[in-house]
């Protein structure tokens, strides 16, 4: 205990001589140039992790330096598991299974497809996203999988085009922050580790990995060039809230930060995560992201995966010739088995990898983890995705229509349902025409134990009203039966890992809707997008009298948009992005930055726009986008009324003097300085979800920013009290000079409604 605080302090000094010396001016403080921060802290064992750490130190000084050295690199093994760190039979270490993904385990049997991240986003709901990480978690821990690696908050969405946003659950930072916090809570509370990724700045999959040109040249990876402040204020903020939530394991990104690779990057593994946010679990490589060898562990690199190309016995050598210090290996040894014992996977895990096939002819043990006791938070996470944007007249819900007429390649199941295939692209890069869209692609894909298709529940329903129902899959455009009541067109918009999305729209599905919409009187969109999908082509056309955003809600799909159809689930959903008029709206921000000019080598996105990223960019610009971030209609309207601001008896005259750094950063961040209330009305005539937002106009930020929100069922004609505590965090802005979080003199603004640009309340105070 003594050294080791004695080892922090000693990093605390070296660290901040070496932000001194970097002489800070200004915003543009790191951009471009990654500082080094040295030596790697070592983890305290701080708070809730004190009696692990305890543990692990004494485990690792039983082991020999071979022993540490295995644990810190994958091993090729016929496990099933995307990666494994071999046993130690000698000491009962039975080793560890790690695999994708954030939205259910991937390459099995037996388990469920649960809503992607995009979606939980898309339903604003706290404790839904909670459950449903507990779900996930217990499925993880039947298969033997020691560690998810997921949730994922980066990419946060930065790039309108990105191949995975959708694998994260919002484009503002708060927002990610609250859903990244009770994810990782959720999985950990089943004794799984999540693994939080891809740290840091991932935001585009365009060059995101090294390769070598058509001149055999050697191409680095996309350099992501971020100043210090927007590092913090948007980037960093969903990272600080997944290790405050205790995330066992943080993955390190592919591409580079200011210039230096993401997993041997001594300023944000060392220096933001380790140091400032006090992270105690290990940093994991994403998959063949390893760069370097000693350097990337004094750069604070715990774990290489799926195996390295670089330690092995040479981290024992580098130890023995003096180019690393033996304390940084048994740290990042220590900080492995800290997290196996903090998650109590010593007193009884199932054997690592145990339900994982290696592939789909292997022989395996039927492991069932889907539960019985999952199955309605897996629908109501499908529901709550869903977002109503467009609703003329209430045409939905639907009222008893007698004859119902399907088009779209989206409404099927797929041909062929395998457990273990993944498919990296579509033949048709914009949309997934061969079925409906359940999930994107790559290695966040899992295999659902079934595929309910919105054909599938559309014909149960047939069956339970005895109305009837005609369809056609292929046709762009369909003969229509004049005599249908509703035409439910359903369409896709698709995305994959390792290439960028080919645009925001897509031709063949805007001429499907067109043509139905020409004939027929009433119809209603459904749109499954794996991110932003424009629809100014077909969305005023007088006969689309309805649309649904329906995201990626995982197995239960047809099942729940029927629902909400139906009238049986009132939408709730909210975008969480925002959907322009046209793609230009996005600026600089539409497509993925390209290799070019002097940089061919080297290629740079330059984060030029800071934190004004989706709606702040929206808002800063004044461009009225099509559906502003946080819009979505409900079956029921709901009012707002009684605004108050109540300070608590923080002081905030004077910054808090310097506190023992605990998980998440300085424990001063999380004070709550200030609450604001509300009261939100059902005025309809139907029982209903609402989510109450409240923005800030922070001064010296955004004109507004998302810093409250929950989600409120109310019963017709009935209201309900809200309140929305606010941390120092929350009030603050980060203070390039004082390398610390700042509460702002003068005045600031309130805002609360129902969306980012309908805030029927709006106030001001001053700190
Ligand atoms: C992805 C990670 C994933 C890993 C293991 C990588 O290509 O970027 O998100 O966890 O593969 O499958």
């Amino acid at each position: 205990m003594v050294r080791s605080s004695i080892t922090g302090l000693l990093g605390a000094l070296l660290l901040a001589s070496a932000i001194r010396a970097e002489n800070i001016t200004s915003d543009a403080h790191f951009y471009g140039e990654s500082p080094p921060v040295y030596p790697s802290p070592e983890a305290t064992g701080t708070g809730p992790w004190a009696i692990a750490y305890g543990k692990a130190r004494t485990f690792v000084a039983s082991l020999t330096a071979e022993e540490k050295v295995n644990l810190t690199a994958g091993i090729t093994a016929d496990s099933g598991c995307a990666g494994s760190i071999p046993a130690i039979p000698r000491v009962g270490f039975p080793g560890l299974c790690v695999t994708d993904a954030g939205n259910g385990v991937r390459g099995t049997d037996f388990v469920n497809a649960w809503s992607s991240g995009l979606h939980v986003g898309a339903s604003w709901n706290k404790r839904l996203a909670r459950q449903r990480a507990i779900h996930l978690g217990y499925e993880y821990r039947q298969k033997g999988v020691n560690v998810a690696l997921g949730p994922v908050v980066g990419p946060i969405g930065r790039v309108a085009e990105g191949g995975r946003n959708w694998e994260g659950f919002s484009a503002d930072p708060y927002q990610s922050g609250v859903l990244v916090y009770e994810t990782v809570e959720g999985i950990q509370s089943t004794g799984v580790g999540a693994c939080t990724k891809h740290f840091i700045a991932n935001e585009q999959e365009t060059n995101r990995n090294p390769e070598t040109d058509d001149q055999g040249e050697y191409v680095e990876s996309l350099s992501s060039n971020i100043d210090d402040r927007t590092m913090h204020e948007l980037y960093l903020w969903p990272f600080q809230d997944a290790v405050l939530a205790g995330s066992a394991s943080i993955m390190c990104s592919y591409q580079r930060i200011n210039n230096s690779y993401g997993c041997q990057n001594s300023k944000v593994l060392n220096g933001l995560l380790k140091e400032e946010l006090g992270f105690q679990g290990y940093v994991m490589t994403d998959w063949y992201a390893q760069h370097g060898g000693i350097a990337s562990a004094n750069a604070g690199l715990d774990m290489a995966m799926p195996h390295s190309d670089f330690w092995n016995s040479n981290l024992t050598d580098a130890i023995a010739n003096g180019t690393m210090e033996a304390s940084r290996l048994d740290d990042m040894a220590t900080r492995i088995i800290a997290t196996w014992y903090h998650l109590g996977q010593d007193t009884y895990f199932p054997d690592p990898g145990l339900g994982m096939p290696k592939d789909v002819d292997a022989e395996h043990q039927r492991v069932i983890a889907t539960s019985p006791a999952s199955k309605d938070t897996l629908l109501q996470s499908a529901i709550e995705g869903h977002v109503l944007v467009k609703n003329t007249d209430g045409a939905l819900p639907l009222k008893s229509p007698r004859l119902v007429s399907v088009f779209g390649y989206d409404a099927k199941g797929p041909d062929a349902l395998q457990f273990n295939t993944i498919s990296f692209q579509s033949s048709y890069p914009a949309i997934q025409r061969n079925h409906t869209l359940w999930v994107g692609g790559g290695s966040g894909e899992n295999s659902p134990a079934y595929v309910d298709a919105p054909i599938d529940a559309l014909q149960r329903q047939a069956y339970e009203d005895g109305s009837s129902i005609l369809w056609n899959f292929d046709s762009i455009d369909p003969q229509l039966d004049s005599t249908s009541d509703v035409c439910l067109v359903f369409i896709n918009s698709y995305a994959t890992e390792s290439q960028d999305r080919p645009g925001l729209t897509d031709q063949y599905s805007d001429t499907l809707v067109t043509n139905v919409a020409n004939k027929c009187k009433n119809t209603v969109v459904v749109l499954h997008n794996a991110g932003i999908r424009l629809v100014d082509a077909w969305v005023e056309h007088e006969n689309v009298t309805a649309v649904i955003f329906a995201h990626l809600p995982g197995q239960d799909t047809g099942r729940a948009v029927v629902d909400l159809l139906y009238g049986r689930a009132n939408p709730s959903g909210r975008l969480p992005y925002t959907v322009a008029r046209q793609a230009e709206d996005y600026g600089s921000l539409l497509h993925p930055a390209q290799r070019e000019g002097d940089y061919w080598l080297f290629p740079q996105s330059n984060f030029s726009e800071g934190v004004l990223i989706d709606y702040r960019a929206f808002d800063a610009q004044n461009i009225t986008p099509r559906y502003e971030f946080g819009y979505g209609l409900s079956y029921t309207t709901f009012d707002y009324s009684d605004l108050q601001t109540r300070r608590s008896n923080v002081s905030t005259t004077a910054y808090p003097p310097n506190a023992t750094i605990e998980q998440g950063g300085n424990p001063h961040l999380w004070d709550e300085i200030l609450t604001v209330s509300a009261r939100v009305s059902n005025t309809g005539v139907v029982d209903g979800d609402e989510v109450p937002q409240l923005y800030l106009g922070i001064p010296n930020g955004p004109v507004r920013q998302l810093r409250g929100f929950d989600k409120v069922r109310i019963v017709a004609g009935e209201s309900t009290p809200v309140a929305f505590p606010l941390t120092r965090r929350d009030l603050s802005v980060w203070d390039v000079d004082a390398q610390q979080w700042h509460l702002q003199e003068g005045e600031y603004k309130v805002y609360l409604g129902s969306s980012s640009r309908d805030l029927p309340l709006s106030g001001t105070f001053s700190i």
